[in-house]
């Protein structure tokens, strides 16, 4: 096992990432579950729970979502919502108080599906630092400070299964001119001695090391100021482009999602409330809370006062009847207090709400835009 990169529990803070993927498919337990050909990640009806001293904290509720080759999903959320959580799912990393009553994460690699949940542990192995991989959230502080960034990778590589030096050096190298660093004068350096921006590059190529077909950021540019964040987002546009794998980023950013995504999920209270391609997400949302935080995001020249969402996020060990979302919102009524929580309507064939009143936001939408065109009317007369 590595002493740089660690990629067992309770490895969790000190990792900076941890790999899977390989050109040959991951054996395990093979599930016949009809997995779309472009799917390669399919999580179905996912609870995870942590066991805590006031209760079970349920953290994660019925998430279901798939990832297609190729694709960037971006999971969006306020703070708790379970965006960590579900991804460290999906790669087995989850915190020894966490239990996972339910649910599948089905993997495809060449038309051939695994459940994650169900690897042996050599398959896990294999699956985890050859086929997935994760920058971990914060991870710029989890360098190995007295160990050069070369040996850094170096480790990575070899507790990963690839020991041929001069090969790690020269997929080191290209990757580190991919991410716009200077191999020679990186890979030389003490982590203390690159910047943010630098560091947050260097776990990006880290990440994709072994050539995964799925990469997870999480929160790829906080932290970092606005002229890093917006080089960081180029890059991981092109890289995507170019090397065609698959991402998942978790962001509090919705302008990186917008920029970066092809489909948000909206996550509140451990459930996936929205999920929809990433324009139909922003201009035609039909979910109060995605609607919400779309009206949290500041901007420098709108000159408009930010609307928080007032309330704050439940308590997951002792959730709201119904919705939980419905203290806070403001289309809330009687059906949403309760019992039943709202069920994932079909909005439009790749767009879900779970919402009662989400046709009442269509038909808001819609009365907005005529009152937009008779005003533009009553104006050009
Ligand atoms: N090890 C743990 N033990 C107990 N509860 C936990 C643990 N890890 C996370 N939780 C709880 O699970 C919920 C989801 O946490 P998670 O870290 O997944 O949220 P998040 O959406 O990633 O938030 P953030 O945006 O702050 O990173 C939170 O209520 C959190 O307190
Ligand atoms: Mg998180």
């Amino acid at each position: 096992m590595s002493q740089t990169v660690r990629t067992q529990p309770p490895a969790r803070t000190d990792s900076p990432i941890t790999r899977a993927a390989s050109p040959a498919p991951v054996s395990g337990a093979a599930t016949t579950a009809p997995v779309p050909a472009d799917v390669v990640l399919s999580v179905r009806d996912l609870w995870i729970e942590y066991r805590a001293r006031r209760g079970m904290v349920k953290a994660i509720r019925s998430v279901s979502f798939d990832l297609r080759r190729g694709e960037s999903l971006a999971l969006i959320g306020e703070s708790g919502s379970g965006k960590t959580t579900v991804s460290l799912a999906l790669i087995r990393m989850l915190d020894s108080a966490a239990r996972v009553p339910r649910g599948q994460i089905l993997y495809q690699r060449d038309g051939r599906v695994s459940d994650v949940l169900a690897l042996s542990p050599e398959a896990l192995r294999l699956y985890r630092w050859r086929e997935c991989a994760m920058v971990f959230q914060g991870a710029q502080n989890a360098f190995n400070p007295v160990m050069k960034i070369w040996n850094q990778m170096l480790d990575t590589a070899r507790a990963h299964g690839m020991n041929n030096v001069k090969e790690v050096r020269r997929r080191a190298d290209d990757l580190l001119r991919r991410v716009q660093l200077e191999p020679e004068r990186v890979l030389r350096s003490y982590p203390h001695e690159l910047s943010g921006g630098m560091k947050q590059r260097v776990l990006i190529a880290l990440g994709l090391l072994l050539d995964p077909q799925i990469l997870i950021l999480d929160e790829p540019t906080t932290a970092l100021d606005i002229l890093t964040q917006r080089s960081i987002i180029t890059l991981l546009r092109g890289l995507k482009e170019e090397l065609g794998f698959s991402t998942i980023f978790i962001s509090h950013d919705l302008s990186l999602a917008a920029e970066l995504a092809d489909r948000v999920a909206t996550m509140y209270a451990g459930r996936v409330v929205e999920l929809a391609p990433v324009e139909e997400m922003f201009y035609h949302t039909r979910h109060p809370y995605t609607l919400g935080l779309l009206h949290a995001v500041p901007t420098l020249t709108s000159g408009k006062d930010i609307a928080s969402i007032p309330g704050s996020t439940p308590d997951l060990i002792d959730l709201p009847s119904g919705c939980s979302f419905h203290p806070r919102c403001p289309f809330v009524m009687e059906r949403c207090m309760g019992p039943e929580e709202p069920p994932d309507y079909v909005v439009s064939p790749d767009h879900t709400s779970m919402c009662f009143r989400w046709q009442d936001l269509a038909d808001e939408e819609q009365a907005a835009q005529t009152a937009v065109r008779v005003a533009a009317e009553r104006e050009a007369l």
